[in-house]
């Protein structure tokens, strides 16, 4: 339909019928859904009428071909105008071909596998009828306790706005006449991820250039890319909750950006406006949300309740609700929705497409590529000859596919035990529960005990429950739970090789596993071919080479820690008891346990003959610099080469470092390849104080290497 046909039609609507497009309700309220769909928030009685609900814009979380067709059908023969419903939900990792969680796929620092992953989420989501989906996230994310940093790709602006283009590609593709493709719906507006102290929908508080430099710039790279809706977040921004917040949405997405898709509120988050503090009512919380630019209001009722009174009050201009309507009808149309309302949505072809072969070997590759060798001492890979003894409530367990899974199977996920299968005889493979994921009893230990006894190697599958994380999933306490720490130390006296295979969300604080054991695996959750990835790294059918985006804190303590943190005026040094007036703890050293960009595989890598073209550049004259990388090992692999920089003396502070290039790099056993980064000035910008996006004239310091800790350096100025 063309614009102008959607503003003869915008024309033709009642201002009921207006604001009704503007409500998003979730599937229960509607006649032709038979499940509950998917429920991300609390329920409340909404006061919603069978009129609103024929009128409504939006339907969340109703999937499959046929019910989706039902609701599409039933909703067009109640809608005056004929104007179809949009369909949402939540496909972040996968439809029902579920893909390692971002951050997992983060560590991949695979664009390519990313964006395919993308893809196929868009291909099951759109035949089963779903037009946009509420992703990517891309909130910074610098708190493991945050239970959503499971969602997110890492702790770095740069390598999380590749992340936010490669998802968004993957999604829309093209162009949205693609029928495999569903809009995307980048989230959440703005900095969600900063909530203090790590707990769920928390206050947010942190200046304008931190929020540029860090947490903006994802956003932006996703819009760049074409991504059609933005979420608001739950957070305040400056004292103002997102979804309230004129200045975020208005002046810097509206105006600044020139951001002219749809705008939604998250779950609520428009009626949350009065427990935050800054609206009396709901009335005062549709006007605050209006004023704002939120087009469609998530699962609260203020938009329906109170916008018609507030126009006529005079409170409200009917142009702006208007404009709200139009970017609603124009995201319909963009989806071909007039012409066909229930676009890719085939009952016939869902059978085949969801959930099918090729989709679960993309899922497999993305699981190889994402599963992160945290240490190895001469363990792994085992050899199939060794007898395995699998114990830990991860060993028999479908619970690997993650939070916001809710369309995949855990009973059709491939479990770690049924992965191992594949590599070794059965009577080589013996497996106990050990404990439960939060407690053990005498009985499990004993168990345990006796199959390790019998075994030339143990195998710990342990971690969180998918519960422990996710959203509402933040924990003050980053350990393993206790139970599996104890079933560690019990097994520790055994003197046998001890692998652990972690399941989790968030990077934890890995005291008592990195110390009692001889090799562990960050697994993630690997989604739903988890158990046969996992086994063919384990038998060294796979070499690893993922790389950790988000630091592993030394202690809960530390956090937030991350790598492209300042120096302080008074910086540690050498780590000395003895010295004091310093930025330190007495306790714990500074750095994390395990840092941004570290992961080992089977091989080891040299890294030489580092080359600068120059030791000057200008605004028209890049550097360059290239560095040989050598695979010593005995293994073919891939190796993530790494480029940061520093600015010696900003105008404001700048980071010890900053991650500005990698590149991936495949190496058969002996091989060499010489790598080449170009830095140009465009690279080395930033926010000044006076929010001015410059860079400064002067020394930088560049570093190329393996992650964030062991780098080669080089020297260079900026001059005029
Ligand atoms: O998309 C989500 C959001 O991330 C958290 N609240 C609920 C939304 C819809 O399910």
């Amino acid at each position: 339909m063309k614009h102008e046909q959607l503003l003869s039609l915008m024309r033709q609507m009642t201002l009921q019928e207006k604001i009704a497009q503007l409500m998003q309700l979730a599937g229960p309220f509607f006649e032709g859904a038979e499940q509950d769909g998917q429920i991300t928030g609390p329920m409340e009685a909404m006061g919603i009428t069978k009129e609103n609900v024929c009128d409504t814009g939006s339907a969340l979380g109703v999937t499959g071909a046929r019910e989706v067709i039902a609701v599409q059908e039933a909703h067009m023969r109640n809608n005056r105008l004929g104007i179809p419903l949009l369909f949402m939900a939540d496909i972040v990792h996968g439809f029902k071909t579920i893909f390692p969680v971002p951050l997992a796929i983060g560590c991949s620092w695979d664009m390519k596998l990313a964006e395919k992953s993308a893809e196929i989420a868009a291909k099951e989501a759109s035949v089963s009828g779903v037009h946009v989906t509420f992703a990517p996230m891309v909130d910074l994310v610098r708190d493991p306790r945050w239970g959503r940093v499971m969602e997110s790709t890492g702790e770095d602006p740069y390598l999380n706005s590749e992340f936010a283009r490669a998802f968004v590609r993957g999604f829309q593709g093209d162009s949205l006449d693609d029928t495999d493709r569903v809009a995307a719906c980048v989230k959440h507006f703005a900095a969600y991820g900063a909530g203090e102290g790590g707990r769920d929908y928390n206050t947010v508080d942190m200046s304008e250039r931190q929020r540029r430099e860090y947490y903006l710039p994802a956003y932006k790279a996703a819009l760049d890319e074409g991504c059609e809706m933005v979420m608001t977040s739950f957070n305040t921004v400056d004292g103002i909750p997102a979804t309230g917040n004129k200045a975020l949405m208005r002046d810097l997405l509206r105006e600044e950006w020139g951001f002219e898709g749809v705008l939604i509120s998250d779950w609520g988050a428009v009626k949350e406006m009065i427990p935050h503090g800054v609206a009396a009512d709901e009335a005062e919380a549709a006007l605050k949300a209006i004023q704002a630019g939120v087009d469609i209001e998530m699962m609260t009722p203020c938009y329906v309740n109170h916008l018609e009174a507030l126009v006529a009050q005079g409170l409200v201009e009917e142009a702006l609700i208007d404009e709200s309507v139009l970017r609603i009808l124009t995201l319909k149309a963009k989806l071909g929705l007039f012409e066909q309302p229930h676009r890719g949505a085939d009952v016939a072809r869902e059978q085949e497409i969801v959930y099918c072969e090729e989709h679960r070997q993309a899922a497999y590759e993305l699981a190889t590529k994402s599963i992160v060798l945290l240490k190895n001492d001469v363990v792994l890979p085992l050899q199939k000859t060794q007898k395995v003894a699998l114990i830990g409530p991860f060993a028999q367990n479908g619970d690997i596919l993650g939070p916001w899974s809710w369309l995949g199977s855990k009973d059709d996920a491939v479990q770690l035990y049924d992965g191992m299968k594949g590599h070794v005889e059965p009577s080589e493979l013996l497996t106990a529960q050990g404990c439960e994921i939060e407690s053990i009893t005498s009985a499990m230990l004993e168990e345990a005990l006796q199959v390790a006894a019998q075994a030339d190697v143990i195998v710990l599958a342990l971690g969180e429950h998918s519960d422990m994380s996710g959203e509402a999933g933040s924990r003050a306490n980053i350990r393993l739970p206790e139970a599996q720490l104890e079933l560690i130390a019990k097994l520790k006296p055994l003197n046998k090789p001890m692998v652990a295979i972690l399941f989790n969300g968030r990077p934890l604080d890995l005291h008592g596993v990195m110390d009692q054991t001889d090799a562990v695996l960050e697994a993630w959750f690997p989604g739903s071919e988890g158990g046969r990835a996992i086994a063919d790294i384990l038998y060294g059918d796979i070499n690893p080479s993922a790389k950790l985006t988000m630091s592993f804190p030394y202690s809960v303590g530390q956090v937030p820690v991350y790598y492209n943190r300042f120096n302080t005026g008074r910086p540690q040094g050498a780590p000395d008891a003895q010295v004091r007036y310093v930025s330190q703890y007495l306790d714990i050293p500074n750095e994390p346990l395990l840092p941004f960009g570290f992961g080992l595989s089977y091989t080891t890598y040299a890294y030489d003959e580092l080359v600068v073209s120059s030791d000057e550049m200008t605004v028209n004259q890049p550097v360059s610099v290239s560095v040989r990388v050598t695979n010593q090992g005995p293994a073919a692999g891939e190796e993530t080469v790494q480029l940061y920089i520093r600015d010696v003396a900003g105008e404001v502070v700048r980071p010890l470092l900053e991650l500005k290039a990698f590149e991936k790099v495949s190496l058969q056993p002996g091989e060499s390849k010489t790598i080449t980064f170009t830095i140009d000035e465009s690279q080395l910008r930033y926010y000044h104080s006076d929010l001015s996006f410059t860079s400064d004239l002067g020394d930088f310091i560049g570093y190329v290497g393996p992650n964030s800790v062991d780098l080669m350096s080089f020297a260079f100025k900026l001059t005029k």
